[in-house]
């Protein structure tokens, strides 16, 4: 019902394969006139699993009911934006506080399916927070590399906590990823990293759950890193148009950190191959990555949907965090980067009034405490007296 095949010759591989002879990148392709679709896009019991038809496993899914995220619409922020409707899809509020469950259900399973022992990734934090908790469900060895002092607190405590190997190194992501493909490859272990074209099929269900709520928005915008997800959700979206059921894409909106912005770049020059950065710096530690491994499926995925990319600064990143978090959702930088693009896109007059925008928060608040620290302040010091803190409270309100 489904093959591995390579975007860039068309030659299908084997299950075990995470690129082509020709070194281009894997996509699994189903056979859709023949697949027998077996849910009903009626809003109702949203989970990864829902697609189950669409999600290229054959056996039992180990699972920890990822998905089925809160969808927010944001009136306070069309009223002041001045868009027709604003939505942010909390994938925050997955099992391990990122949209990486939505991919390791999937990874995962397939790991096992394959006899596989142990599973590795490199990773900015989520990556590896989500791997740990999965193999830990799976019971697999897990071992994760990351780039040492620049990974998020929240992130490596997961790992930690849910038994990974942690191995931090002297470099930054893009070192890390070149290291455990050579590792993977060497030891038999299997690589749970974006380039694993089985864990974009379960991202992929982020584009399922908004049409199935809301039905197909006018551009859904999400933050940029190693380029897995926004060619994942672009590739739901484009299923469902296959498979008639819905009549048309969203525009595909990528927003990456000034510091990080190999695919902005590329898209700007109109080039289709991205020249890497070799020292990527940002706030936002999720999407620290100067040499992202998807960027050709991304920017066809941008190019296809008529979409664009869009660069932001730390500094509007952590405002559009504040933003987010003034109406009651908690996200961390990187997931930020999506909102602080969309006002910016909104200025620049590059998005309609009229529009439907999805924004994708892609992690938790918890994850960086200690950013939020440093730009919140440390909570006042007042002494344990009642009089004390009524002082406090009434100067105040
Ligand atoms: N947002 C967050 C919170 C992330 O953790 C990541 C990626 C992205 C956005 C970007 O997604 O890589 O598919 O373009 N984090 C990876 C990790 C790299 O290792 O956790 P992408």
């Amino acid at each position: 019902m489904y093959s591995l095949v390579c975007i860039e010759c068309g030659k299908e591989n084997d299950e075990m394969k995470y690129k082509c002879i020709c070194d281009g990148l894997l996509e699994v392709r189903f056979d859709l006139s023949r697949l027998e679709i077996d849910f009903k896009l009626d809003g109702r019991d949203l989970k990864v699993w829902k697609y189950r038809s669409l999600l290229p496993v054959k056996s039992e899914p180990v699972t920890l009911k990822e998905g089925g995220t809160p969808l927010y619409r944001l009136e306070r922020l069309e009223k002041e934006l001045e868009i027709r409707r604003i939505y942010v899809k909390h994938e925050g509020l997955n099992p391990s506080g990122s949209f990486k469950d939505r991919g390791m259900t999937v990874g995962i399973t397939k790991a096992l399916e394959l006899k596989k022992t142990a599973v590795a990734c490199a990773s900015t934090g989520n990556t590896s927070a989500s791997m740990a908790m999965y193999a830990a469900k799976s019971g697999l060895k897990a071992f994760v590399l990351l780039p040492a002092g620049k990974v998020a607190i929240g992130k490596v405590a997961q790992a930690l906590m849910h038994g990974a190997e942690v191995i931090g190194i002297k470099g930054n992501f893009d070192d890390a990823l070149r290291i455990v493909r050579e590792v993977c490859e060497r030891a038999g272990i299997y690589l749970l990293n974006s380039v694993n074209p089985f864990r974009l099929e379960g991202q992929k269900t982020i584009a399922y759950e908004i049409v199935d709520e809301i039905g197909t928005p006018d551009a859904v915008i999400l933050p940029v890193g190693n380029a897995g997800n926004i060619s994942a959700v672009f590739k739901g979206f484009k299923e469902f148009k296959k498979l008639q059921l819905i009549d048309r894409v969203p525009k595909m909106i990528g927003i990456q950190a000034k510091g990080a912005a190999p695919i902005y770049r590329a898209f700007k020059e109109g080039e289709s191959k991205i020249t890497p950065v070799t020292n990527p710096e940002t706030i936002a530690t999720a999407i620290r990555i100067g040499n992202p491994v998807n960027a050709r499926k991304a920017l066809r995925a941008i190019h296809d949907s008529k979409g664009l990319v869009e660069v932001v600064s730390d500094h509007e990143i952590i405002s559009a965090q504040r933003k987010l978090a003034k109406n009651g959702i908690g996200v961390e930088p990187a997931s930020a980067s999506s909102v602080a693009g969309l006002i910016k896109l909104i200025r620049n007059g590059e998005i309609e009034r009229d529009s439907t925008i999805v924004c994708i928060a892609t992690g938790n608040l918890l994850k960086d405490p200690e950013t939020v620290i440093r730009v919140c302040g440390e909570p006042k010091m007042v002494e344990a007296d009642v009089e004390k803190i009524m002082s406090f409270v009434t100067q105040i309100s």
